[in-house]
């Protein structure tokens, strides 16, 4: 294929991609913009393919053809519950090319040939700032990813002076940074050595970020991966990685800075961990004083059939029950029977942004109904019903009065402000935070302990 060819391959996917990220802006127009980036990526991959710079199609063969098969049979077998896992890991590998791109440039001896000496030291830049922003990103997401695939510890690891340490790591990483640009032969030595320690401040970023906290991670280490992607795109010469580098190390930031204000935390504090710990010297597992009101199937659609507004506050115990179909059934019968019915959202409910939503949207519940928490905070007060789904941290009361908790300061949805309340859950069993929760001693709370899904199909089944 001419260069000529393959640039307008490139600038079409380009488009793709930015019609892709304006659609998925919209529940309505997710489908569409997902569709846009496929076949985004696809023009990407064949414009590449058949570019002239690719010549050994055997080994590309070698390479792509087990990976479509591997990628297709992970993305069809992985549950909605562990798609944070699959996109943690999958940053990683972006990390990780960046880092094989970086190392393969500086291992070429020919990469120089040709070029002036200032393009030199802009190329040395580039395979410096792309090997250690590939670094960070390749630990910090695999760290990530074990801490939501519960292999590490979801507590924050909070070494003494952590911030010093974390300075010094810089320092350190910029002084290799001039040494590698003023050393022709010994170069690779401080390439390594800067790609060793940017991957032990991958690990020791994340590794301070508490549970609670980990959804703004997930976000953030997508910046970062667009911004590998970029700098791969640098060094590679190659337009359209950087166009979707920077589309995707932006648009994580954006979505960083959206999770954070739904969180009242500061980007900077997440990065620098330390948030979500206790680490005020928290009173966190205390258990609430008061007893627990427990309650049945039957009561529970008493409750529903008597009551004129019902708002359901899903969690992420709904996705893991796989409830949200039935839910839909219950809301379509109490709607015919004139109730108002109406979800609450919560920007950080389940695992991944927007995960309420996309089960929701999969059930074909009505979008004018979905509201987000600062909609719908107000209408507690005026609500009869309010049945909590396999949710917990994010109708914790003790955010808003209890300094000393690891989710202080968050915003949750005020859900004790309602007439009666009924939580849905298996046990007494804390939430992602691990934090205890006093809704489920309040006077107006009644617990319908149980699976979720089978609790929901019983009540459908009463009603
Ligand atoms: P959680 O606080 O994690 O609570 C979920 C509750 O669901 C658990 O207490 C569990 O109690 C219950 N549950 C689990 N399986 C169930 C089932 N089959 N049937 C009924 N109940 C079930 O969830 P949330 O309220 O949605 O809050 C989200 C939390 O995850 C926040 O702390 C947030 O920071 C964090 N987080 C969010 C994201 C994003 S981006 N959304 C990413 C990572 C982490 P039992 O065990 O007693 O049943």
């Amino acid at each position: 294929m001419s260069d000529s060819l393959v640039t307008i391959f490139y600038i079409i996917a380009a488009v793709l991609f930015i019609l892709s990220l304006g659609g998925l802006s919209n529940q309505e127009t997710a489908r569409r913009g997902n569709l846009f980036g496929m076949l985004g990526m696809l023009l990407a991959l064949v414009a590449v393919t058949a570019s002239k710079e690719v010549t050994a199609y055997a080994i590309l063969a070698i390479a792509l053809f087990p990976a479509v098969l591997i990628g297709a049979t992970l993305a069809r077998r992985v549950k909605m519950t562990e798609m944070p896992q699959l996109v943690a890991i999958l940053h990683s590998f972006v990390g990780a090319a960046a880092v094989l791109v970086g190392l393969g440039l500086q291992l070429d001896k020919s990469s120089h040939d040709g070029l002036l000496p200032i393009e030199v030291t802009i190329r040395e830049i580039e395979v410096f700032v792309g090997v250690c922003i590939g670094s960070i990103t390749f630990t910090g997401s695999v760290i990530a990813f074990g801490k939501l695939q519960g292999l590490l510890s979801g507590k924050p690891l909070l070494l003494p002076a952590r911030h010093f340490l974390n300075l010094v790591i810089v320092a350190i990483t910029i002084l290799l940074g001039i040494l590698f640009a003023g050393h022709g032969d010994n170069s690779m030595l401080f390439l390594l050595g800067a790609m060793a320690i940017t991957g032990i401040l991958g690990v020791h970023l994340v590794m301070a970020i508490g549970g609670a906290d980990m959804p703004v991670v997930v976000s953030m280490l997508n910046s970062y991966s667009g911004w590998a992607a970029a700098a791969a795109g640098f060094m590679l010469g190659n337009d359209l990685l950087i166009i979707v580098g920077a589309l995707v190390g932006s648009s994580g930031l954006i979505l960083s800075l959206i999770m954070c204000r739904g969180m009242n935390r500061s980007l900077i504090s997440v990065i620098l961990g330390g948030f979500g710990t206790g680490d005020s010297g928290g009173s966190t597992v205390d258990t609430p004083d008061g007893e627990v009101t427990s309650i049945e199937v039957a009561q529970t659609a008493d409750m529903l059939n008597n009551a004129n507004s019902v708002i359901i506050v899903p969690g992420y115990g709904m996705a893991v029950a796989q409830a949200q179909h039935t839910i839909a059934k219950i809301t379509k019968k109490l709607r015919d029977n004139g109730k108002q019915v109406i979800f609450a959202i919560h920007p950080v409910a389940g695992r991944l942004p927007g995960h309420m939503n996309v089960l929701l949207a999969e059930a074909n519940i009505p979008y004018d109904i979905v509201l987000e928490l600062d909609e719908i905070n107000h209408t507690f007060p005026a609500t009869d019903v309010v049945m909590v789904i396999g949710a917990n941290d994010i109708v914790n009361p003790s955010a808003l009065d209890d300094p000393a908790s690891p989710i202080a300061g968050m915003p949750v949805l005020e859900v004790w402000k309602a007439k009666d309340v009924v939580v849905m859950k298996r046990s007494m069993g804390t939430g992602y935070a691990g934090v205890q929760n006093p809704l489920f001693f309040n006077e107006n709370t009644s617990m319908l302990f149980g699976d979720a899904g089978e609790n929901v199909d019983a009540i459908l089944a009463d009603l």
